[in-house]
């Protein structure tokens, strides 16, 4: 590969795709063409090129579990599974480059495209996607960690500004992304559509060069969402590379036009020529494989029945033990499975729920009666007959390119949930749904529901593999369930009007939100029954070094069968100046355990764990103080808890006459000496119990930047002791251990 054989208009154009999917390829310069297909959860290889009678046709491919499904199984295994096998048939399709996985934060239920998202928390979509993406790229296949960033709906996607202070970019949007580009170093990073803070993402130069390349230290190759690129050669500059699809020409001409009127130096565009040329090796192996269809159906089913999510279980329902069973509801014989858009996959085969729950009926003796649709009356009179009934209910369709404007169920489904519930003995739901539903009108009637999201096409198998107890449910919701729209934290900014969108909630996103301020939810976020017990004990932490900590817990399988828990980890504090959400997941753990096994867990926690985006000193700041670490059942339910204490880091902020008095008299460094300061003058008698006497005028005093504060109580400090304390503040080096307060001459 020698691109310094190729001419300026030649390297302009390998800068934007050939068609759809390709690449530009020049063989005399030693560079292929290389395909990029999507993703996230199946491969999306079109047969033809032609959109004029909508979305092409696909190779067949297995339609894996969907993000949504996959985050519920908060087990970088599954991640890492789903993502060698995709490598497998990507490979098989002649997929150089697999468009996935996306790992944007379910900011709203509301989101059209939560299906292809893992979780409202940063940590578990970041996990999973690091999993993902090394085992895909373990294949040979190159991935895309999408849409990068703050792409959170799809109404306006194309426009919208997502406005979003910094700290909530750092601490909730951006860190999925961070892990997955630092831990697995992913082929390309696909821009998004939207605008970040005013800016097209597509060219956001602090997003993709100053905080990807140069924070992040990533080397690979950005690419643009397919048509996100508004001015190619502000894209070019800000650090977008490779522009999709082609654009016939008409991009490079841009590059090349800018080039030579000298707008931009020629070595911006070969720095890009580098990147997408390095990307063009992933086409190198010519080896293209098969798989194994049956093969990766099975495993699709394994991975599916790893993410169910058993939300209610009253007396024991499930495991479905009983003789007669009723299956009520049309998506038990025409199941949904996936969502629609770009993701959209040509499944190899279907499982049919109806025709896999009456298969392991059948090997149980038991029989299996049903009623099609969602009337009611048919519904009612099937269920009466039966031990119990099972009712199959879900959302209509969601796709990519809107959003969803309410959590309900259809109408017709909630009423033959109800009537069934009403005639049956005992009545079982099972849920398919790409965002979360509203349980509500129902929830109460029902005695067992089992949250099956969108488990791709082996998901009927799947779920009855949970229903009969074949398989152990252990899926924990990676979303909250609210009770009402309305409770969301985004919901009086979503989703945004007059091309702005305001992050209003900051930090506090899904469960942050609700935990701190105490409102009531259906299901927390990390809930999730099982057929068996867990039991966590002794607890232990340890402080290891600065400002990082050990924890230890015993995990033990007090029930009868064996199965899988989620040791979810969380940390809580109020120290610090910022106000902190009330707790935060910041490790986890599943663990297979059989009856009556124990296990020790262990959890590192490094400084991250710990810290807070300081926007003052722009960088990650550890509050010295205390903190609790918390076992956690689900983000509300806390079973164990231990507390440390950290140094953190001083946060020594220079001192000018803007500071407030509160900030001078708060002051690691000289605040002491300020204080002392102030009524150095006085008789020894009021000195000693100056603050406690004036406690109502301090307080008051403790806003006025210091340049009023000295008009108003004129001759309290002389100008020289503020002189030189400020020096002092502008001086002193940051590390704890170096902070010495210097002599202070009055
Ligand atoms: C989607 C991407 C997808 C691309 C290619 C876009 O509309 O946002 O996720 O990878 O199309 O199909």
């Amino acid at each position: 590969m020698d691109t310094t054989k190729l001419t300026l208009e030649q390297k302009a154009e390998l800068l934007s795709g050939q068609g759809q999917w390709r690449t530009h390829g020049y063989p005399e310069a030693g560079l292929g063409s290389i395909f990029l297909g999507d993703g996230p959860h199946g491969v999306r290889r079109e047969v033809v090129e032609d959109y004029s009678k909508g979305i092409p046709e696909s190779v067949p491919a297995t339609c894996f579990p969907p993000a949504v499904a996959i985050g519920s199984s908060w087990d970088p295994e599954v991640a890492g599974r789903l993502g060698a096998a995709l490598g497998r048939e990507a490979r098989a399709a002649g997929v150089h480059l697999l468009l996935g996985p996306g790992v944007n934060i379910k900011r709203s239920p509301l989101c059209g495209r939560n299906f292809e998202y893992f979780s409202e928390d940063p940590l578990v979509s970041g996990v999973l996607g690091s999993a993902y993406v090394r085992a895909l790229q373990n294949e040979g296949v190159g991935a895309s960690v999408k849409h990068f960033a703050a792409n959170n709906q799809e109404t306006d996607r194309m426009r919208i500004s997502a406005d979003v202070d910094e700290r909530t970019l750092r601490e909730i949007y951006f860190p999925a992304f961070e892990r997955v580009v630092t831990e697995a170093h992913p082929a390309t990073v696909m821009c998004s559509y939207n605008r970040l803070n005013g800016v097209y993402t597509s060219q956001h130069r602090w997003l993709l060069t100053d905080v990807l390349r140069t924070e992040w230290g990533y080397t690979g190759t950005v690419i643009s969402d397919w048509g996100a690129v508004v001015n190619r050669v502000a894209a070019l500059v800000a650090g977008l590379d490779l522009e999709m699809p082609g654009t016939g020409g008409h991009s490079a001409q841009k590059i090349v036009d800018a080039v030579r009127s000298g707008r931009i130096e020629e070595s911006i565009v070969d720095r890009s020529v580098a990147r997408v040329a390095e990307l063009a090796r992933l086409g190198n192996d010519e080896e293209q494989g098969t798989f194994d269809a049956p093969a990766h159906h099975a495993l699709a089913r394994k991975l599916a029945a790893d993410c169910v999510v058993l939300l209610k279980n009253d007396n024991a329902v499930l495991p479905l033990e009983e003789t007669t069973i009723a299956v009520i509801g049309e998506l038990a014989v025409t199941p949904r499975y996936q969502g629609d858009g770009s993701s959209r996959v040509n499944s190899t085969a279907v499982d049919i729920p109806l025709e896999e729950i009456t298969a392991l009926a059948g090997e149980r003796g038991a029989t299996v009666g049903h009623a099609r649709g969602y009337s009611p009356a048919d519904a009612a009179d099937v269920a009466r007959q039966a031990d119990v009934a099972v009712v199959f209910a879900g959302t209509a369709i969601e796709a990519e390119g809107y959003d969803r404007t309410s959590l309900a169920l259809p109408a017709e489904q909630v009423e033959t949930i109800r009537a069934v519930a009403a005639a049956a003995a005992r009545t079982v739901v099972v849920l398919s749904n790409g965002g979360v539903v509203s349980l509500e009108g129902w929830h109460d009637d029902v005695d067992a529901i089992v949250e099956g999201w969108l488990l791709g096409q082996a998901g009927g198998g799947a779920l009855a593999d949970v229903l009969f107890g074949v398989v152990n449910p252990s899926g924990r919701l990676a979303e909250t369930i609210p009770l009402r729209l309305e409770d969301t934290p985004s919901h009086i900014n979503f989703p945004g009007e007059a091309g702005h969108v305001r992050y209003g909630e900051g930090v506090l996103v899904g469960y942050r939100y609700y935990e701190t301020v105490g409102r009531e939810v259906r299901y927390p976020f990390g809930h999730g029954l099982s057929y068996t017990r867990f039991e966590v004990s002794d607890l232990a932490v340890a402080v290891t070094g600065p400002d990082t900590a050990t924890a230890t817990v015993r995990v033990t399988n007090a029930g009868t069968r064996s199965g899988k828990h989620v040791v979810q980890l969380y940390v809580a504090t109020t120290t610090g100046e910022v106000r902190r959400p009330e707790r935060e997941l910041r490790a986890f753990r599943k663990v297979f355990l059989d009856a009556g096994q124990s296990i020790e867990v262990t959890f590192d926690l490094d400084r991250r764990a710990f810290a807070y985006w300081d926007v003052t000193t722009w960088g990650w700041v550890v509050a010295g103080g205390a903190y609790r670490i918390q076992i956690g059942e689900s983000a509300s339910t806390i079973v164990a808890e231990d507390g440390i204490s950290l140094t953190g880091d001083p946060v020594v902020r220079e001192l000018t006459m803007e500071s407030t008095f509160g900030e001078w008299s708060a002051h690691p460094v000289v605040g002491a000496e300020f204080r002392q300061s102030m009524t150095r003058n006085l008789p020894a008698e009021q000195s000693a119990d100056f603050e406690k006497a004036n406690q109502d005028g301090l307080a008051m005093a403790a806003n006025l930047p210091m340049r009023l504060f000295t008009r108003q109580a004129p001759g309290l400090f002389s100008e020289d002791t503020l002189e030189h304390l400020m020096k002092i503040s502008r001086t002193v080096p940051v590390s704890q251990d170096e902070v010495r307060l210097p002599e202070v001459n009055a």
